[in-house]
């Protein structure tokens, strides 16, 4: 596709703050229509961004000028295993593996409010964590095999085969999180799990994080336990026509929890139950969207430094206004600044100041939602020498020509 406008719309991400600039779309059906794409990137030299469903938020989308779309959307074929695993290609969106693992009993251990359309492949590029990553893992530990094209058409695959067989240095291990920087994936073997047979959600009010992360980090059967704050909770009430679960307090924490553990929760304050509350926390993104164009940071910080973080940036960021939510039992938390009214910016400066101050207070600036162009030059700041140099080595070796998704990730 080479039409201005349909290309732009692959071109943009999901909050709409980044705007790439390829020269078309490719939208492939098959595995070999991948290996087509790349032989001829590699004998023309036009670079290669992979897309799945373009769910994103660390300008995966950014595709440079020249650069070719490769959208794997349409490589959505599923397979079952006599083995009980799942053969999804890179497209399935995780709401149809979801689906899948149930009619066959069983259940996939990665959930995201996106999971309409974030595909497995996107998942597995960026290792998502989501909402169950605290006792399912993060998509890397829903995977057992993978098939993937090199940057010179050659098929690399470990689905066929026996699991538990080790042969060494595992793709799966090297690809996930490489947010196709190495190769194309096409197809992902699935481990599906055993579904835990009774769930209860609670959702609970604290004055602060800290206290929120005592509840439920450690507690036995606990499958995850997401933070939203009192600003998040009037948004989704407003924007999403919800009514108020709870009388107001500056946080809540939602927890899903095995109904045969709730006993080891000590729940002190108000608190209410239901499958229900869900909705809270799932509606957080598309509400804030609606605020403005936010600026979103995902970052990893040790839940007791959370709320002087939350109190600083609050100052410091006026007039734009804070937003903070996410996955408290894996200290990964979603800062989202918005502008004051719709069609104000929010300034680029926001990132240093953010970044800094989340350093400052022993954190990490990339969770889960991977490096992309955003955080590119600042992994390659944060990270040790070391790690930095077997980056560097690995796409100097898989990609010599540089032509994977260039500008994504630490390597260089
Ligand atoms: C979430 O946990 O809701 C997502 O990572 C999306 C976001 O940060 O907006
Ligand atoms: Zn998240």
């Amino acid at each position: 596709m080479t039409d201005l406008d349909v290309v732009r719309s692959y071109a943009v991400d999901w909050s709409d703050r980044f705007h790439g600039s390829p020269t078309c779309v490719v939208r492939v059906r098959s595995r070999d229509e991948v290996v087509t794409v790349l032989e001829r990137s590699a004998d023309l030299g036009f670079p290669v961004v992979a897309q799945g469903g373009n769910t994103g938020l660390v300008g995966a989308t950014m595709a440079p000028p020249g650069s070719v779309i490769l959208n794997l959307s349409g490589l959505n074929d599923m397979v079952e295993n006599d083995d009980g695993s799942l053969v999804a290609g890179a497209g399935c969106t995780i709401a149809s593996v979801q689906d899948a693992a149930s009619r066959l009993g069983k259940v996939f251990g990665l959930d995201l409010a996106s999971r309409d359309s974030a595909t497995v492949g996107g998942a597995f590029n960026t290792n998502a964590g989501g909402m169950y990553a605290a006792y399912w893992g993060p998509m890397r530990d829903q995977v057992t095999g993978v098939e993937a094209v090199m940057a010179d058409g050659t098929v690399v695959s470990t689905i066929d085969g026996n699991a538990e067989a080790a042969w060494g240095v595992d793709p799966v291990a090297v690809l996930a999180g490489s947010e196709g920087t190495l190769a194309v994936v096409t197809a992902l073997k699935l481990r599906l799990r055993a579904p835990v047979t009774e769930t209860t959600v609670i959702m609970a009010g604290f004055d602060s994080v800290e206290a929120a992360a005592q509840m439920a980090v450690g507690v036995p059967g606990v499958m995850a336990g997401e933070l939203l704050g009192e600003t998040e909770m009037e948004t989704v009430i407003e924007r999403g026509g919800l009514a108020r679960p709870m009388a107001p307090h500056r946080w809540y924490l939602l927890i899903e929890i095995e109904s045969g553990s709730v006993d080891s929760l000590q729940i002190d304050g108000d608190a209410v139950v239901g499958s229900s509350l869900w909705a809270y926390r799932e509606r957080i993104t598309e509400s804030i969207d609606g605020l403005g164009v936010p600026y979103k940071f995902d970052v990893v910080v040790p839940p007791a430094r959370l709320d002087d973080l939350h109190a600083d940036l609050s100052r410091l960021l006026a007039p734009n206004r804070l937003f903070m939510f996410g996955h408290l039992l894996r200290s990964n938390a979603h800062f989202n600044v918005v502008p004051p009214h719709r069609e104000a910016t929010v300034p680029d400066e926001v990132d240093q100041l953010v970044l800094d101050a989340v350093e400052k207070a022993g954190g990490s600036a990339a969770g889960e939602h991977g490096v992309g162009r955003a955080k590119a030059v600042r992994a390659r700041d944060s990270l040790p020498p070391g790690r930095r140099d077997l980056i560097d080595a690995l796409k100097r070796a898989l990609d010599p020509d540089g032509r994977l998704n260039p500008g994504a990730g630490a390597a260089r």
